[in-house]
């Protein structure tokens, strides 16, 4: 028995229920959100296509009452304003910030074991927000950013070499930004062959370049944020966890000396198990990469100091 609680019924929020539900990666999954009846609504039709689907996955809606949500093993926290076109994740800090001091108490509260893995804008710095306030363990605290802006940079990959997309091996590490993210070209693959083997530089730098502003493309298309890959991103992390796949997954991780960096979440890879964050493991970089990673973690501190100051920490 599994349970998983996505906070922040939006489109993100429910995405991520619905691939949970459908693929059964949990037992149970509760939605909550403050808008009276929405998750109620959500899981509701969500239930609805149970026969249809094929899955049996226990579904609650509850509008912010957290009680429902006691003894999570996972906690998914979506809640929070979603940018806008032309807005850069950094300017959601101060709402953002606000909205999830209150949500972490209260999971806290009925989820004290639970593994926390937070998806709201900024990324980076709201994970290091809930870990300057959960008192949660420093390896039950994983931002998701690295996760989806790997699959994005696989994408355009397998674009650009015309590979299959499933033989394309590719990971996104730094903060998850438009200018702080860092694909890394020296280390994607099709099947374990160098893309450089496949397309020219040139080729190659576009696709990276349309990697990092993966996310602000979906924004202007649609006018809201993006959430099919963002929820299944999700998913994919809540497997890895709850089923101790161990899978290696760039993700916002807390660092303490690795990467050269302290006192700062932003993403690199990690082996994510049933414990949460096992392992942080620090890949090789090019000179070149290490000075991008460098420039990326000082980008996040500056916003973790906008957060020091709006919340008071
Ligand atoms: C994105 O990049 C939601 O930050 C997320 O689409």
């Amino acid at each position: 028995m599994s349970k998983v609680t996505v906070v922040g019924a939006g489109a993100v929020g429910a995405t991520c229920a619905n691939v949970i539900a459908t693929r059964e990666v949990a037992s149970e999954v509760v939605l909550i959100d403050i808008k009276e009846g929405l998750s109620e609504g959500k899981m509701l039709d969500m239930y609805q296509t149970s026969t249809l689907m094929d899955f049996d996955t226990t579904l609650t809606g509850a509008t912010n009452d957290y009680s429902k949500t006691a003894n999570s093993d996972v906690v998914v926290i979506t809640s929070g304003i979603p940018r806008k076109p032309g807005m850069t994740r950094e300017e959601l800090i101060g709402t953002n910030a606000k909205i999830m001091r209150s949500v972490i108490d209260q999971v806290v509260k009925y989820s004290p074991n639970a593994i926390v893995i937070v998806v709201a804008n900024p990324m980076d710095t709201l994970t290091y927000l809930v870990h300057k306030t959960s008192g949660l363990p420093k390896n039950h605290i994983i931002g998701m950013g690295g996760a989806l802006d790997s699959s994005r940079f696989k994408c355009y990959l397998a674009k650009a070499t015309g590979a299959n997309i499933n033989n394309v091996d590719g990971m996104v590490i730094g903060g998850h930004g438009d200018t702080t993210m860092i694909p890394l070209l020296s280390k994607a693959s099709i099947n374990g062959v160098p893309v450089s083997q496949f397309a020219s530089k040139e080729v190659l730098e576009d696709a990276v370049q349309k990697t990092m502003v993966g996310g602000a493309t979906l924004t202007k298309l649609i006018g809201t944020s993006a959430w099919y890959a963002p929820g299944a991103a999700v998913s994919m992390m809540v497997e890895s966890i709850l089923h101790d796949q161990k899978k290696l997954i760039p993700c916002s991780c807390l660092l303490d000396g690795e990467y050269g960096q302290k006192d700062l979440c932003i993403g690199v890879p990690a082996v994510i198990g049933r414990e949460g964050i096992e392992k942080i493991v620090e890949v090789e970089l090019t000179k070149e990469e290490a000075e991008k990673f460098a420039a990326s973690a000082a980008a996040v501190h500056k916003t973790n100091d906008v957060l020091r100051e709006a919340a008071g920490l």
